[in-house]
Parts: C-alpha cells; structure tokens; sequence
C-alpha cells in the first residue's frame, strides 16, 4: 500500500499524534507540580520580608511553587504554628494548598467590590469539614422561642430618638479584648459574657473579663462544648446572682465539672433581666446604641474559615427569610463607609482571624432579617444598678 503524504488519513495521524503528545505534556506538568508544591522539608525557613503581611497581597492568583511555600512559612511564624513532625506538617501544607486554592479562586470571582474578599486566617491549615464541624452548629431557637420572650416588660420599648451616626463601644471602653474559643463550639457563652461584660462597665464604669467557662460548666441549658443559647446563659446568670472573673475561673475549652459554688463572683457582674432585640434594623440600632449586643446568626462555613479582612461582609451566599443560626458574635458598635452602613462584630476566633478578630457586617440591607439573619435573634442584658 502507498501512503501519499497529502492523504487525509495522513493529516489526520499526523494531527492526532500531536494532540496526544500534548495532552501527556500536560499531564506530566501537572503531576510534577503537585510533587513540587507538597516537597517541604523540616529545615525549610525563607525570609518572607517580601510579604509585609499576609493581609497585604490581595490573594487573587494562586502563587508559583516558591510562592506558595513562601505564605506557608510566612503564615506559619504569623501565627506561631508549630507542627509536632515532618508528617503533619506535609498534611497541613496540603490542606494549606486547597484553602489558598479556594481563596484565590474566589478573590478573582469578586467583581470590584462585591463578593467576600478572603484571606489566610489562623484557619488555613484546617479543613473546612474540621472547621464546621468544630465550630457552627445549627441549632434550634425555637426550642426557647417561650422563654426568650421579654422578661422585663419595662424596657421593651427603649426610647430612640436620636441614635449617634456611628458608635464603637470599644473606644468607650465597655469591650474586652478579643478572645479565643478554642476547638470548643462555646460562642453563645463568649457572646453572653461579651454582652454582659459590656452593661456592666457602662453601668459601673469598670471593664472586667468575666468567666466563660462558668457558662460552659454550668448552664445546663446549654450544651458546653457543642453550642448553646445567649439567652440560657444569661438566664443562668441572673439565677447565679453574676458570674466569675475570667481570671478566677479559667478558661478551658472543654465542658467540666460546674465550681460556681466554689469559685466566687465578681461583685459587680449580676443581671437582672435580658431582653430580646426587635427584628428590625431599628431595633438593632436601638439596642446597640445602648449597650454591646449579643446575637446568633447563620454562618456560612467557607466564608467565615477564610474572613480576613476590612471588607463589609455582605453574606450573599446565606439562605434567603431564614431563621437558621448556627454561630453566635457580640455587636460593639456600627458606622458607614463609602455610603454603606455595616455593624461592628467582636468575634471569639482569636485576633488571627477578621480585622484584628472582628468582622464587619452590612447593615440596613432590606433583607428581612438582615444579613444572614444577624437580626433575627440579638439580646441584651438588663443591669438596674
Ligand atoms: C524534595 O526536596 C529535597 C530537598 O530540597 C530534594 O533533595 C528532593 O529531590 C526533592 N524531591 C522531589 C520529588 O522533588
Ligand atoms: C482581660 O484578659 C486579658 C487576657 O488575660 C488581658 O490582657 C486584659 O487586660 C484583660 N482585660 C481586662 C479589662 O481586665
């Protein structure tokens, strides 16, 4: 048989060989790059100096192999993380390698400003399953829908005629600095204790850490280490006649025997009601004019591991008029920029995470519970004197 080189069969060889030797091209660079990207040795240390900081880059293109590893040890000394072995540092480096992934994919999605803007929080190197699963946990607020109602009728109706056009409970020293829960899903107890913390330095003008692990160990309500209600905590509270100081009854991230008997109470820490917020942005900006706030609200799981900015969060991607919740935060004050309003939320993920561990949320939003129904579920606490 003669083979013509003009002939179509020809050509088509010709061109199908090509094609093959560049798919396996690809695929050999792709292979080799994964190979490269998870290759750390335990004696690998890089000055970053290039990177003034993790926040400064805006994360938006998946860095080259040496830039990659380069975030990985700046991140690592950022934080002071410290890996037992060789081992687990490879597993956290490739789960490192994912969250980046998924970060820069979704910084280059965000169209100018819309979208969350995200970045390498103290959580970089969890998974997001490790992340949900210690931290947001739906939970039923129905299951207090009686007992959250107004206990002290007096107050519902709190005058607001004229609320400041911006307020930041921080600078008038009613909120402590920011805490960590730990691997412990206790944020309804670090919001309770955030919330009353905050009343009772207005009230007595003196700022205290108050005992988060009180809460934990003894509202029985609640479920320690696996969520809980602001309001039960508060409840306990009042029942308790106030709760200990942060420094007399430690923090320990994990629900133990309850020592309210033996451990005594800040004398100037009781309650004596609490009530819970109108839903509505008028109710919330009420409230929060008065005193730091206590809300839970639905967390989306992606987007809260990896907040790690300035950016008002907008919550595009939470369920629609839902009432779920599964993660609590304090609200310390509210302000506007560039003509949008947004509330200033004191989170209990350490000063690793957020802007320096807070978050901002938009507010005003037409949505009717707010963003991710961060009004749906807000209470203050009542101090008389
Ligand atoms: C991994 O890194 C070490 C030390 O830098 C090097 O000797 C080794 O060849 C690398 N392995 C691969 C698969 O690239
Ligand atoms: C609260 O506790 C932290 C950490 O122990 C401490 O740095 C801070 O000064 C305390 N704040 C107040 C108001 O006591």
């Amino acid at each position: 048989m003669r083979i013509s080189y003009n002939s179509k069969s020809f050509r088509f060889f010709i061109i199908f060989t090509a094609c093959l030797c560049i798919y396996f091209a690809i695929q050999k660079k792709k292979t080799n790059e994964d190979k490269v990207i998870l290759n750390i040795s335990s004696s690998f240390e890089i000055r970053t100096n290039k990177y003034s900081t993790i926040l400064g880059p805006k994360l938006d293109k998946f860095p080259n192999e040496d830039g990659v590893k380069k975030l990985f040890q700046l991140w690592k000394s950022e934080h002071g993380r410290v890996y037992n072995d060789l081992d687990e540092m490879t597993r956290k480096f490739a789960i490192f390698v994912t969250n980046l992934k998924y970060i820069t994919k979704t910084n280059a999605k965000r169209d100018s400003r819309r979208g969350p803007l995200l970045g390498l929080t103290n959580f970089a190197d969890w998974s997001n399953k490790e992340f949900r699963e210690t931290y947001l946990h739906n939970i039923d607020m129905s299951k207090i829908k009686d007992t959250a109602k107004i206990v002290n009728d007096d107050v519902h109706d709190l005058p607001c005629s004229n609320p400041p056009s911006s307020l930041d409970w921080r600078s008038n020293g009613a909120v402590t600095d920011v805490k960590d829960q730990g691997t412990c899903n206790s944020c309804w107890a670090f919001t309770a204790v955030g919330a009353i913390e905050g009343i009772v330095a207005i009230k007595k003008g003196k700022l205290e850490n108050f005992s988060e692990q009180e809460l934990v160990d003894c509202d029985s309500e609640s479920r320690g280490c696996e969520m809980g209600w602001v309001s039960e905590a508060f409840k306990w509270t009042i029942g308790n006649n106030g709760i200990a100081l942060g420094s007399d009854y430690v923090y320990k991230a994990e629900k133990e025997d309850c020592k309210a008997s033996q451990i005594r109470n800040s004398p100037i820490s009781s309650i004596h009601a609490y009530n819970q917020v109108e839903r509505s942005e008028n109710g919330m900006l009420c409230a929060v004019a008065k005193q730091p706030i206590g809300m839970c609200l639905y967390a989306i799981p992606e987007d809260f591991q990896h907040y790690h900015s300035d950016e008002i969060y907008e919550g595009a991607n939470c369920p629609v008029d839902s009432l779920e919740t599964n993660h609590c935060m304090l609200i310390v004050g509210y302000d506007s920029k560039s003509g949008e309003d947004y509330w200033i939320v004191k989170n209990s993920y350490g000063t690793g995470w957020g802007k320096d561990g807070y978050m901002y949320i938009k507010r005003n939003t037409g949505k009717k519970y707010g963003v991710c129904a961060i009004n749906a579920w807000a209470y203050n606490p009542i101090k008389n004197d």
